[in-house]
């Protein structure tokens, strides 16, 4: 409470300075030590939170599965300036009914400005002094970017139909009226009517069993940013792995991720060891339908994730330790703007890496680490190709562009590169509690590059007299590219990988024990290495000896399909088809699609197959896949 009044009033003192969309926030000011405020300007949201920003919603609502549509009310308490005029929210593509003041629901104007590409509208609600409810009655629309409506043929049941929505990063714009800013934080309940058959979850606390009347309450209690607003619903049960963990899935996937995720509650306690308290109650995952175009979501309490991570061997599930370190990275300590976006995958990515050194040990890391650098290495180099090397920096700059582009490896493997080099100048001991007390000092607040600086500077390198120069991470952040101090992971194992690959190519004999020893890491990281010029009779043999155009591990097959392409191995192009029909994880699709275009045949296969399934694929897929495949049919 007094924390929000002196942001209030703070925030009155520097009115007359601000302009548009800037939240405060604290930071040490470099020179005097002094705590004061910063200023954040979001250049992806309408918003103008210095005035009057959201702190609660009650959220109600009805899902219609058959015209597609949420038809919501959002009743929103408000802080504002005692003179304000206007509270101002991020909507896209929502049909606004009406919008009251107060808890006597009073009528009130308000206008929606022109339609700005990418960002939406911004919705202009005219308030009183004193006001702190404001509800606004709107539905969705077929425009709704967030949204996924999948039919009954599009689930692992086939007799229900599901919803689940993707916000992040500026699209919960799309299916609530909010202030869509990763710095603006609110607590929310809310009560959801779905049809009787299906259950509803959401990033709050949640059901374990169907309700008979389709309705369900929600309650999250600490305040989280909007791109963390979820629902998801179908015909979906629960299953408890440990006593504060478990899984969601439609029943007949529920046993297989069961046992999948297996290890969710070590992992949880492992985290908690590594960097402090769990701060959300429980951690459960839902598997949704395989249309779902990330890895995973790491919506508060409630991970989202893909069903191409039940590779039935455990083996993918360094997914699961990534979304549960953003439990930290990100949900507690949040990325002010989508400039800043390495802040929140990168130290995931670190987090995540020390979760599974924990549980699985250095070896099985370092697989990990190696596969993610060359991925880094590769990406680096065609981002330069296209003229994106400015998008090689860690602090980026999305000025009049959508916060997507801001998705690459960069963010994830460069920041987690530029942690570990830290690490690996200061020790192990002293970045451990350094990083830790980073999550506890900055806990359900903002940072941005700028403050994380200066909060390294004091917190890691001054208070442990560690000789760094400014130009050191400077380069890292500022510069394009990876810096010559970049760490190098090492993996014994892969480097047996290597040996036996050129044995392989030179004498055509492969040892049996690589397909009863080798995880499927390795695996992945022989077939990432095959020559270009593979012949079409190597490709058979690897085939046959390890199963690959029928395999069950996505990773692996979607590896596999470069060299696939590449050579014309077309005795597994109706794997191909099926996968690419079947799965709409952006991941996978973005470089097998790359890689059909490169020729005249691939492109009309490619083109064919777009054409199949792209009814398939989220929106987040199908924007990428559009452009990278010159497709111009528009929603
Ligand atoms: N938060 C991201 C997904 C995301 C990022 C969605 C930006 C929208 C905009 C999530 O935590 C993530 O990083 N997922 C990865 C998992 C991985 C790196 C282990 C994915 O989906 O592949
Ligand atoms: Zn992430």
């Amino acid at each position: 409470m007094y924390k929000t009044f002196t942001v209030l009033m703070l925030s009155m003192f520097l009115l007359q300075a601000c302009t548009q969309n800037k939240s405060t926030l604290e930071n040490t000011e470099p020179n005097s030590g002094q705590t004061m405020k910063l200023e954040v300007k979001d250049i992806h949201s309408f918003a103008q939170p210095h005035e009057a920003r959201i702190v609660h919603l009650d959220w109600e609502a009805k899902v219609d599965f058959e015209h597609q549509r949420i038809r919501g009310v959002a009743r929103w308490q408000i802080e504002a300036l005692a003179n304000a005029q206007k509270l101002v929210l991020d909507t896209k593509a929502l049909e606004i009914d009406r919008v009251t003041i107060g808890t006597n629901e009073e009528e009130t104007s308000y206008s929606l400005s022109p339609a700005q590409p990418h960002l939406g509208r911004g919705l202009h609600i005219d308030i009183k002094e004193n006001t702190e409810w404001v509800t606004v009655y709107y539905s969705t629309t077929a425009g709704a970017e967030a949204l996924q409506w999948l039919s009954v043929e599009q689930t692992a049941g086939k007799e229900q139909p599901f919803l689940f929505t993707q916000s992040q990063a500026i699209l919960a714009r799309s299916w609530l009226p909010v202030q869509d800013s990763p710095g603006i934080r609110f607590s929310y309940s809310a009560k959801v009517e779905v049809p009787r058959e299906l259950m509803a979850l959401m990033s709050a606390e949640n059901p374990q069993e169907k309700t008979k009347d389709g309705v369900y309450s929600f309650t999250m209690a600490q305040p989280i940013p909007a791109y963390l607003f979820a629902l998801t619903v179908g015909d979906i049960e629960f299953a408890a792995i440990g006593p504060r963990t478990g899984v969601y899935a439609e029943p007949s996937t529920l046993a297989k991720a069961t046992y999948e995720f297996g290890a969710l509650e070590a992992m949880v306690k492992t985290a908690e060891e590594l960097y402090g308290p769990y701060r959300w109650e429980r951690y459960d995952i839902v598997v949704l339908p395989p249309s779902f175009p990330f890895g995973g979501m790491e919506n508060p309490r409630l991970t989202f994730a893909t069903p191409t991570i039940l590779a039935g061997d455990r083996s993918l599930t360094s997914l699961v330790a990534h979304e549960l370190a953003h439990s930290w990275s990100g949900n507690l300590v949040t990325n002010a703007t989508w400039n800043d976006f390495w802040l929140n995958e990168g130290f995931t990515v670190y987090f995540e890496q020390r979760i599974m050194e924990a549980l699985y040990g250095r070896d099985y890391a370092e697989m990990l680490a190696a596969l993610a650098v060359t991925d880094l290495k590769e990406e680096i180099t065609s981002m330069i190709a296209d003229g994106q090397g400015q998008d090689t920096r860690l602090k980026l700059d999305l000025e009049g562009r959508n916060p997507d582009d801001g998705v690459t490896a960069i963010a994830y493997d460069k920041g987690y590169l530029f942690l570990r080099m830290l690490e690996e100048k200061v020790g192990r001991e002293i970045f451990d509690a350094f990083v830790k007390t980073y999550f506890e000092d900055n806990a359900f607040q903002v940072m941005t590059t700028e403050a994380f600086i200066d909060y390294m500077k004091e917190h890691l390198l001054e208070k442990n007299s560690v000789d760094m120069e400014p130009m050191v991470y400077k380069k890292w952040i500022y510069g394009k590219g990876l810096p010559d101090n970049a760490p190098r992971p090492k993996s014994d194992r892969f480097a047996k990988v290597d040996a036996i690959l050129s044995a392989w190519l030179e004498t055509g004999q492969l040892p049996n024990t690589v397909k009863t020893q080798w995880s499927s890491h390795e695996l992945q990281h022989f077939i990432r290495s095959l020559p270009e010029d593979i012949s079409l009779g190597q490709l058979a043999v690897l085939d046959e000896t390890f199963g690959l155009s029928h395999t069950g591990n996505s990773e692996i097959f979607a590896a596999w399909m470069v060299p696939v392409i590449r050579q014309d191995y077309e005795k597994a192009y109706p794997q191909l088809e099926a996968f690419l029909i079947r799965t709409g994880r952006r991941k996978f699709l973005m470089p097998i699609y790359s890689e059909l275009i490169k020729g005249e045949e691939g492109r009309k296969r490619a083109l064919d197959i777009y054409a199949k399934a792209r009814p398939n694929y989220h929106f987040v897929s199908t924007h990428s896949l559009d452009k990278l495949l010159g497709h111009d049919i528009k929603n």
